[in-house]
């Protein structure tokens, strides 16, 4: 049994060590919104957070994240509010969708080391994270909204 946290509950599993953490997520914990794309760290369409950091979770071993906190779309705010997702709907970003919850996650911990984005700073977290369908100028302006609200809500207290 492989004992983790999942979206703030206890959970465990119990596969082969070397499962990838996608699989355990979506065949044993049923949490669907994480895709997979490539399988091989190179897409981003199954980023999730392991202790709020953005992880791609068909290159983790579940074995690696014993103990630890991992957070996956579903679990990101309870309503689907966090900025992040009101900018995503705002904005309109998706367009088939697939790759979006990596997405999402990704952009959640990049506006975590950087509050105010440069284009730059973006296109250096997010380059990994491929969209067949293209929706990088709407992801760029969608952190750039989510930016900008969450450094109001802070101002705010
Ligand atoms: S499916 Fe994990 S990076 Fe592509
Ligand atoms: S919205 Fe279709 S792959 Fe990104």
């Amino acid at each position: 049994m492989i004992k983790f946290k999942l979206n703030g509950r206890d959970v465990s599993v119990d596969v082969p060590e070397d499962t990838p953490l996608l699989w355990a997520l979506r065949d044993e914990l049923d949490q669907t919104g994480t895709k997979f794309g490539c399988g091989v760290g190179q897409c981003g369409a199954c980023t999730v957070h392991v202790g709020g950091r953005a992880t791609r979770s068909c290159i983790t071993p579940v074995s690696s994240v014993e103990g630890a906190e991992i957070t996956t779309i579903e679990g990101l705010h309870p309503e689907g509010e966090h900025p992040v997702q009101v900018a995503w709907r705002d904005i309109q970003v998706p367009q088939c969708g697939y790759c979006q919850s990596g997405q999402i996650m990704q952009a959640v911990s990049l506006l975590k080391d950087y509050p105010d984005p440069t284009d730059e700073e973006i296109d250096g977290v997010m380059g990994g994270s491929l969209c067949r369908c293209m929706t990088y100028v709407r992801i760029r302006k969608a952190i750039k909204k989510a930016a900008a609200a969450m450094r109001e809500e802070k101002s705010n207290g």
